[in-house]
């Protein structure tokens, strides 16, 4: 076997994809690569498209993929909001260009392919909305059964229409995402489900693809740093992975540092990184705009307080003010449209450079986690529609001379 599922607290080491924790010590999983059995080098990935199944060798199935092209999104250089932050050189790695509009994806489609090939009746998983879309878009491609548990009136409208419409049972919980994934974790321990949240390490191998991408876009130059915002975070923890797959295969000559974002009203990770603690204190009410990263006991913590301190990177919080602000800056400076929650990355890196955390000479990629259109009804409260006026050239000329 190429890989092999680890377990990140005890650090016992199993080959059976059945698994989604630990069956000693119920701690996570990892997917752990044996570098010594992966023939690969640059060649072999430049030689393809962009996308997640470029880099078959380092994803752990073997089957025919449950597929829409996910990943292969732009790395889009953003000179003038570069100037603006003051850093050297700023590129934005636009998750929202993936098929159902988030980097969720990129983790699915490996996840339900493993699901699929274990015969899984009934996939699962507790949202704050893309991870809900995602699954139930490609449960639908499988044809598996999919139920989602979603905290009730906190999911933005597109992804709720997308859950509801790609056919997945729509399970909303009178509490907050945390409550319902606890649900969710219950149910996969007794057979009930196959879990796809980010404990499950199938979904995060696909995740790392995010960095892969990064290295083969740049031409395996690696940025000095990468920003992402950090919810359960898995996501950080999975890039960081990918980042050091490539650097042990020999791929990549450095690493990044990784810097984490969480809003004001969600931020047990940046308080662990400022106090040094090992583990996070969880709120137990976390409130933010940013409702995809509206989380306060995110699972994956302890994995991304590693990886964040390993790579000699920092987290910060920014207000909902400043993701909002920064939400339009990135699309009316550069053209992207991306989620409040992506736009923490952005408002973060603000932050970084303030603080002196990231230099004015740095080279740096922020990941934008998900779409714009996933959430219109944020927009629109700070946008102002314009009074109808008739179809006549002659008024609407003087509207525009006069503008
Ligand atoms: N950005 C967006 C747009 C997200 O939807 C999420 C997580 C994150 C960032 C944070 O990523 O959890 O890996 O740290 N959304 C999950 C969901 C929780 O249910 O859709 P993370």
């Amino acid at each position: 076997m190429r890989y092999a599922l680890e377990c990140v607290h005890c650090g016992r080491v199993f080959e059976d994809d059945s698994l989604v924790r630990c069956p000693e010590c119920g701690g996570l999983l990892e997917v752990t690569l044996r570098y010594d059995e992966i023939d690969v080098d640059r060649s072999t990935f430049e030689s393809r498209g962009l996308g997640v199944w470029t880099f078959r060798e380092l994803l752990p199935v073997d089957e025919e993929p449950v597929t829409m092209s996910e990943g292969g999104t732009g790395l889009h250089p953003c000179d003038r909001l570069a100037e603006e932050v003051g850093v050297s050189s700023l590129q934005v790695k636009n998750e929202g260009e993936n098929p159902t509009g988030s980097f969720k994806d990129r983790g699915m489609t490996v996840g339900v392919t493993k699901a699929r090939e274990l015969g899984a009746e009934v996939v699962a998983c507790a949202s704050t909305g893309n991870t809900s879309a995602s699954l139930a878009a490609y449960a639908a491609r499988a044809g598996i059964r999919c139920v989602v548990l979603l905290p009730a009136g906190k999911v933005a409208l597109g992804k709720l229409a997308q859950a509801l419409f790609h056919g997945a049972e729509v399970i909303p919980v009178d509490g907050n995402f945390d409550d319902a994934l606890s649900v969710v974790k219950r149910l996969a321990d007794e057979g009930l489900v196959y879990i796809l949240n980010s404990v499950n390490p199938f979904r995060l191998s696909g995740q790392r693809t995010i960095a892969y991408e990064i290295c083969l876009q740049r031409g395996w130059d690696v940025p000095d740093a990468v920003v992402v915002p950090v919810g359960n975070a898995g996501n950080i923890s999975a890039i960081w992975q990918g980042f050091l797959d490539l650097y042990e295969l020999g791929l990549i000559e450095d690493l990044p540092r990784m810097y984490g974002v969480q809003a004001e009203g969600a931020k047990p990770v940046v308080e662990a990184i400022r106090s040094g603690a090992e583990d996070i204190e969880p709120d137990p009410e976390p409130e933010t705009v940013a409702t995809a990263i509206r989380i306060g006991d995110p699972v994956n913590a302890v994995k991304a307080l590693r990886a964040i301190r390993c790579s000699g990177g920092w987290a910060v919080a920014v207000s909902d003010e400043e993701i909002l602000a920064a939400q339009r800056e990135l699309a009316t400076t550069e053209g992207i449209f991306v989620e409040p929650a992506s736009a923490a990355s952005i408002a973060g890196l603000r932050k970084f450079v303030d603080m002196g955390e990231i230099g004015g000479d740095e080279d740096v990629v922020c990941v934008t986690t998900g779409h714009g259109l996933k959430d219109p009804e944020i927009v629109m409260k700070t946008c102002e529609l314009p009074e109808p006026v008739p179809p006549d050239p002659e008024v609407i000329a003087e509207r525009i001379k006069g503008a």
